[in-house]
């Protein structure tokens, strides 16, 4: 090997340990610099004769291109080199999954709500909605409760500020306070068809809400939900509450064969009043008599304190527990699942 190849043999090798381009460009300078080595030998020409430049000249000439392929091979590599951890870093996995919006759906007990009202709806019942903060009127003496009731005291009702000794304002402990609210108005609306001796249209109502009472264990929440249900007419018997709640239990929990029992029971607002019980013939449940709701006959206190005659005017009523009936449907064992917001538990009604 001639001191020329291994001039280009040395420029390769150093090119190659260039990790920077600005190692590189240093590198450069060593053999094609002003003082390089390439330099140097053209300078170290200048004693020569014409000929010996001309084959000397050629061959340094040879050299010098060969270094400056190799310079322009490293260049090209370092840029490839670095273009490609560019790349890396920026690399983009188009198998991820993307971050998607969270998609939000009703609570299970909202689920229970808006079912309750299509059931209700397309038997012609319409939806009314009240305060939940109610009168001790509402909630208790419109509805024939006695001034020493057991429901009326502290122990079982949240009493709120803003009424007077006499009408205390209270948290309302049922939806029953609706019957009396829709029925007035429904009355009032219809008063000149009264006094003139005609009839109205019938009351036929539900009233779903949220109500209070001073009440906190696995099966009991100091907030729970009920449904209120009301019909009221010139011919509405007890007949009619039987064959409406047992449609109706049978299309909410879609089983046909569900059977319903009425167990006599006490409200002072209706008589007579039933325990309404249902029962399962297939499922985890089949057998067991399950309560969902109590009921009766309006009692004619109430009929009058709706503003009609209860000697012409007679119907019944219900109030249905929705957080029990929720519990039933998805086979929920805790009612405290529903108030305790884990995405983990309501993700499962969506
Ligand atoms: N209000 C009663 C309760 O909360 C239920 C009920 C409503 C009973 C209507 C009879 C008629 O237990």
């Amino acid at each position: 090997m001639n001191e020329l190849d291994t001039l280009v043999e040395s420029a390769t090798q150093l090119f190659a340990q260039s990790a920077t381009p600005a190692d590189l460009e240093n590198a450069k300078a060593q053999f094609l610099g002003k003082s390089g080595r390439v330099t140097e030998l053209m300078k170290g020409m200048a004693q020569l004769s014409v000929d010996e430049k001309k084959s000397r000249g050629a061959a340094i000439n040879v050299a010098k291109q060969a270094i400056e392929a190799a310079l322009t091979a490293r260049r090209q590599a370092l840029a490839d080199a670095e273009l490609q951890v560019q790349l890396k870093a920026e690399a983009l996995d188009v198998s991820l999954p993307g971050r998607q919006r969270g998609q939000g759906g009703l609570h299970p007990v909202s689920l229970t709500f808006e079912r309750i009202e299509g059931i209700f709806g397309s038997m012609g019942f319409d939806v009314a909605q009240g305060p939940e903060i109610e009168t001790d009127w509402f909630n208790f003496t419109a509805l024939n409760t006695p001034e020493d009731h057991p429901a009326r005291s502290m122990h079982d009702t949240f009493y709120v500020e803003g009424g007077t000794p006499e009408a205390p304002n209270l948290l309302r402990t049922h939806t029953s306070p609706m019957q009396i609210r829709h029925a007035v108005q429904h009355v009032k609306k219809h008063r000149a068809a009264l006094d003139a001796g005609q009839s109205m249209p019938e009351v036929r109502v539900i009233a779903p809400g949220r109500t209070y009472r001073v009440d906190s264990d696995a099966t009991h929440s100091p907030m729970f939900h009920q449904c209120e249900g009301l019909w009221i007419g010139e011919n509405v018997s007890f007949k009619d509450l039987k064959v409406i709640f047992t449609a109706f239990c049978r299309t909410f929990f879609e089983s046909d064969d569900l059977v319903l029992r009425f167990r006599p029971s006490f409200f002072p607002f209706t008589e007579p009043s039933a325990e309404i019980d249902i029962q399962f013939q297939t499922g985890p449940l089949a057998g067991r008599w399950l309560e969902v709701a109590g009921s009766g006959q309006v009692h004619p206190n109430v009929v009058r304190n709706m503003g009609l005659d209860p000697e012409k005017y007679i119907g019944f009523a219900f109030g249905m527990g929705m957080d029990r009936l929720t519990m039933l449907r998805y086979g929920v064992n805790d009612l405290r699942l529903f108030f305790d917001g884990d995405i983990r538990f309501l993700s499962q009604f969506q």
